[in-house]
């Protein structure tokens, strides 16, 4: 599958192992959280767009660039919040369009609570912001709602993906990209994801 993207960056792998660790309290879980998803969103938008800017140093004027697509950042509630603030930070002009979703725990289906999107689509890039790809529902239903909207660009950026996710995202949505920073053996029955790091809405929120 080639539009897996799993990053082995050394950072990642020490920061995702203190993310696991069931002692990490929601101070930290959020910290470490923020720092993984600007580390891996450095990685998936390593192919955006650059159109050319001059600009004048001190000393002379020279040839730069400017990015040239708008970046739209899309967390889905409530993970992915944790997700947005340290991404926009590297790109301050990015617009923020939050989704909510939440899965029923009795059917796993992804339930749309949330959506503002304007009519017309704004942005040129989608980067779709969850921690956690399990069946993959929520991240498919997404999809589907940034595509309805017109979004032509998307990736999925995500922690840890279960094989079931990868896999019915890949299916459905063969064109977007899968950014992750683990995938982990399976989910359990209750569709959680094994290792994983337990409940990632409730571990950032304090809610569990
Ligand atoms: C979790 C997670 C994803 C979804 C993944 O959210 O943050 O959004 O489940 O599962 P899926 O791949 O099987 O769809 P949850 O429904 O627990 O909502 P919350 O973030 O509001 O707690």
């Amino acid at each position: 599958m080639t539009n897996i993207h799993l990053s082995k960056h050394p950072l990642i792998v020490h920061k995702l192992t203190l993310l696991r660790n069931v002692q990490t309290g929601p101070k930290k879980f959020r910290e470490l959280i923020r720092e993984i998803a600007i580390l891996l969103a450095y990685e998936a938008t390593a192919d955006l767009t650059l159109r050319p800017l001059e600009v004048e140093t001190p000393l002379a004027v020279t040839q730069g660039a400017e990015l040239k697509e708008k970046i739209g950042l899309v967390p889905i509630l409530r993970a992915g919040l944790g997700m947005v603030e340290g991404i926009w930070e590297m790109m301050p002009s990015a617009e923020v369009w939050h989704i909510g979703l939440y899965r029923d725990e009795r059917t796993l289906r992804p339930v749309e609570y949330y959506n503002k999107l304007p009519v017309d689509p704004s942005v040129q890039v989608c980067l779709i912001l969850d921690p956690m790809l399990a069946t993959g529902g929520s991240a498919v239903a997404t999809v589907g709602i940034l595509k309805r909207w017109g979004a032509v660009r998307i990736k999925f950026v995500g922690i840890i993906a279960a094989p079931e996710g990868i896999e019915r995202l890949s299916t459905a949505h063969p064109d977007v990209p899968i950014h992750i920073a683990a995938l982990d053996e399976r989910l359990n029955e209750r569709g959680f994801i094994v290792p994983g790091l337990g409940d990632a809405g409730d571990r950032q929120f304090g809610t569990g």
